[in-house]
C-alpha cells in the first residue's frame, strides 16, 4: 500500500516486542517479504520511545506483558491526539485463556483498537491481519492531516481577516459592508468613532437616524433603486457626527458578485469633503468677488463724471444768494450725501485703476502727507502722534496705493479713538519673517477700542464695516489687495482689555514693489489670496 504523502516511513512501520524466543526476528522477516516496513525492540520501555516516533502498528507478544506493562500501555494510548486509534496486535499462547487474556479482555476497552492473534500464526494470516491493521491506521492520518489543514486553513483565514480588519480601521474613510438585500452588518471602527454608536444601535438600517432629514428621502429613493438594479450606488450628503454636528460625506457603494453575477455583499465607503467643499465655496465666493469688483469697476467709472458734475452744480446753487437757510440746509445735506457716493467710488475705482511705473521714495514723507491731511480731526480729538521713521533703505513703490492704505489705516485709528487717545507711527527697514525677502515694515497702532474678537476675521471682508453710514467696509479689503498685488502684507493685533484697549497694523513692503508685483502674481496662480494675512 502506497502511504500518504504526509506520513513519513516511520508512520508506516511495525513495532516488534516479543522478548522471548525467536518470534520477534522470525515476524520480522515475514514481514519485510511482504514489504512492510519492521522493527523490534528488545525492552518493553523501546516500544514507547518508537510509538513516540512514530508507528503504524505494535505487535506484542503475551507473554512480555505483565499487569503494570498493560497499565502503561493504557495511559499512553489515553493520551493520544482524537485523530489517533492506535492498533496494537497481541500474540496469545494457544490452547487456553490466560489470567493475562483475561485482564487484558478488561482492559480492552482502554487499550481500543485490539488484534488478538492466537499463536501459531500462519504467515498469510499475519500478513493479511498487519496490512488491514495499517490501511486502519492510514485513515487515521488522513484524518490527521485534514484536520491539520484544516487547522492551518482556519489561521490563514482569521490572519486574512485581521488584515481585512487592520485595513479597514486605518483607512481615513467609514466603510461598511452590507447583504445583497441591503441589510448592514459591518461597519469598520471610523463609523462608530464619527458617529457615536454602537454596532447594536447600527446593524441592519440602524443608518438612517445618521443622514439630514431632509436628504434622507432622496438618499433612500437612489439607493433602494441601487439595490434592485445590483448598481454601484454615489452620492455625497450630510452624516451626524458624535458632536451632533452635520459634515458632508461622498459615499460610493459598489456590489462584489459572486460567480453566477448575482450581488452577493455591497462594500461601501464614506469620505469626508467637508474642507473639500469648504475649498469650493471659497473659490465661488472668490469668483463672485472678482466678479463684483469688476462691475462696481466699471459702474464707479461710468458715474465718477456725472458725479463731478452734480457736485459742481449743487456747489454753484448753494452759492446762490436768493437760497433761503432751509434749502441751503438740504443741499448741504445732499452734498454730504454726495461725497459718500464719492468716496465709495474712489474706492472701487482705485482698486483696479492700472498702475503706473514704481518711483523711489520715502515712506516716512507718505505718512507725513497722510497725517497732514488729518491735522483738523488730530487736533479736535487732542490725539497725540508718535513718529518713528527708520526707513532709510531704498524703497521703490507706488506713492498713490501706499497713500491709500495709510490714510485707511490712520483714519480707522482715528474712527476708533476717544479724544485723548494715542496714535503711534513707525516704519523700519525689515525683512519678511517668513521669506526673508528685504523690506519695510509699516506699523500703524492707537489706543482705541480695538477689534472684537468675533469679528476679528471680517475686517478684510468686503462691505464689512461697524461704522454705520459713515463707513463703506471697502478700505481694509481694498488696502489688502493692493499690498498683496506688490507682494506685499498686512496683519493685525487688536485688544479690548479696559485700559489696554488697542489695535495695531502691521504691513510689510518689499522694497521693490514692482518686481515683487510681477513674482507675486505669477505666485498668486497657485496661492490663495490672503494666505499670509494673520489676525489676532
Ligand atoms: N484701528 C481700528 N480699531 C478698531 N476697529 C477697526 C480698526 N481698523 C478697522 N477696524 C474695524 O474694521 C472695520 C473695517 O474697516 P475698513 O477700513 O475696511 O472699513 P471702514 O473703515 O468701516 O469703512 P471705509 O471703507 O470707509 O474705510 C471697521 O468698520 C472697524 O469695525
Ligand atoms: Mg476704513
Amino acid at each position: 500500500m502506497t502511504p500518504p504523502p504526509s506520513s513519513s516511513n516511520q508512520d508506516n512501520r511495525v513495532l516488534i516486542f516479543a522478548p522471548t524466543g525467536q518470534d520477534a526476528p522470525l515476524i520480522a522477516r515475514v514481514l519485510e517479504q511482504a514489504k512492510i516496513a519492521a522493527e523490534t525492540c528488545a525492552e518493553f520501555e523501546g516500544v514507547f520511545n518508537e510509538m513516540h516516533c512514530g508507528a503504524g502498528a505494535v505487535i506484542l507478544a503475551e507473554e512480555g506483558l505483565n499487569q503494570n506493562a498493560l497499565e502503561r500501555l493504557a495511559q499512553y494510548l489515553c493520551n493520544q491526539p482524537s485523530w489517533s486509534d492506535f492498533p496494537l496486535i497481541l500474540l496469545t499462547v494457544s490452547g487456553h485463556v490466560s489470567s493475562l487474556q483475561r485482564r487484558l479482555l478488561q482492559t480492552q476497552q482502554r487499550l481500543g483498537n485490539v488484534f488478538l492473534l492466537e499463536r501459531p500464526v500462519r504467515p498469510e494470516t499475519l500478513i493479511s491481519t498487519v496490512n488491514g491493521v495499517l490501511r486502519s491506521r492510514q485513515r487515521q492520518y488522513q484524518v490527521r492531516d485534514y484536520l491539520e489543514e484544516k487547522l492551518r486553513s482556519e489561521s490563514a483565514l482569521r490572519e486574512s481577516e485581521k488584515q481585512f480588519r487592520d485595513l479597514a480601521n486605518t483607512i481615513p474613510q467609514l466603510a461598511w459592508i452590507a447583504r445583497a438585500d441591503g441589510y448592514i452588518f459591518w461597519y469598520n471602527e471610523r463609523w462608530f468613532d464619527y458617529t457615536g454608536t454602537t454596532p447594536s444601535q447600527m446593524e441592519g438600517w440602524g443608518w438612517t437616524t445618521l443622514p439630514d432629514p431632509d436628504v434622507l428621502p432622496e438618499v433612500m429613493k437612489r439607493w433602494t433603486r441601487a439595490i434592485n438594479l445590483g448598481e454601484a450606488f454615489e452620492m455625497t450628503f450630510p452624516l451626524r457626527g458624535a458632536d451632533g454636528k452635520f459634515r458632508p460625506f461622498l459615499t460610493l457603494v459598489r456590489p462584489v458578485r459572486d460567480a453566477s453575477g448575482r450581488v452577493a455583499r455591497w462594500f461601501g465607503t464614506n469620505t469626508d469633503v467637508s474642507t473639500q467643499k469648504r475649498a469650493e465655496e471659497a473659490l465661488i465666493r472668490t469668483e463672485k468677488l472678482a466678479t463684483a469688483g469688476r462691475l462696481a469697476a466699471s459702474v464707479s467709472h461710468e458715474i465718477n463724471n456725472p458725479l463731478e458734475a452734480v457736485t459742481n452744480l449743487i456747489y454753484l446753487v448753494e452759492t446762490s444768494p436768493r437760497l433761503d437757510e432751509g434749502n441751503r440746509n438740504l443741499l448741504r445735506t445732499a452734498q454730504a450725501e454726495l461725497q459718500r457716493v464719492s468716496h465709495i467710488t474712489t474706492h472701487s475705482l482705485r482698486f483696479y485703476r492700472e498702475p503706473t511705473k514704481a518711483a523711489p521714495m520715502r515712506v516716512s514723507e507718505i505718512i507725513d502727507s497722510v497725517v497732514s491731511l488729518y491735522q483738523g480731526r488730530l487736533r479736535q480729538g487732542g490725539i497725540e502722534v508718535q513718529l518713528q521713521y527708520r526707513d532709510e533703505c531704498e524703497y521703490v513703490g507706488f506713492s498713490g496705493e501706499l497713500r491709500q492704505v495709510l490714510a485707511n489705516l490712520i483714519g480707522n485709528a482715528l474712527d476708533a479713538m476717544r479724544p485723548g487717545g494715542r496714535l503711534w507711527l513707525r516704519v523700519h527697514c525689515s525683512r519678511d519673517y517668513a521669506t526673508g525677502t528685504p523690506g519695510l515694515r509699516v506699523v500703524v497702532a492707537d489706543s482705541g477700542h480695538g477689534i472684537s474678537p468675533e469679528t476679528r476675521h471680517l475686517v478684510f471682508e468686503p462691505f464689512f464695516t461697524t461704522k454705520e453710514s459713515v463707513g463703506t467696509g471697502l478700505g481694509l479689503f481694498v488696502s489688502k489687495e493692493l499690498l498683496e498685488k506688490r507682494g506685499g502684507k498686512i496683519a493685525f493685533k487688536s485688544s479690548q482689555r479696559t485700559g489696554h484697549s488697542g489695535t495695531v497694523f502691521s504691513i510689510f513692503l518689499p522694497l521693490n514693489a514692482e518686481s515683487a508685483s510681477a513674482s507675486h502674481s505669477f505666485a498668486g496662480e497657485e496661492q490663495p489670496a490672503g494666505r499670509d494675512v494673520g489676525a489676532a
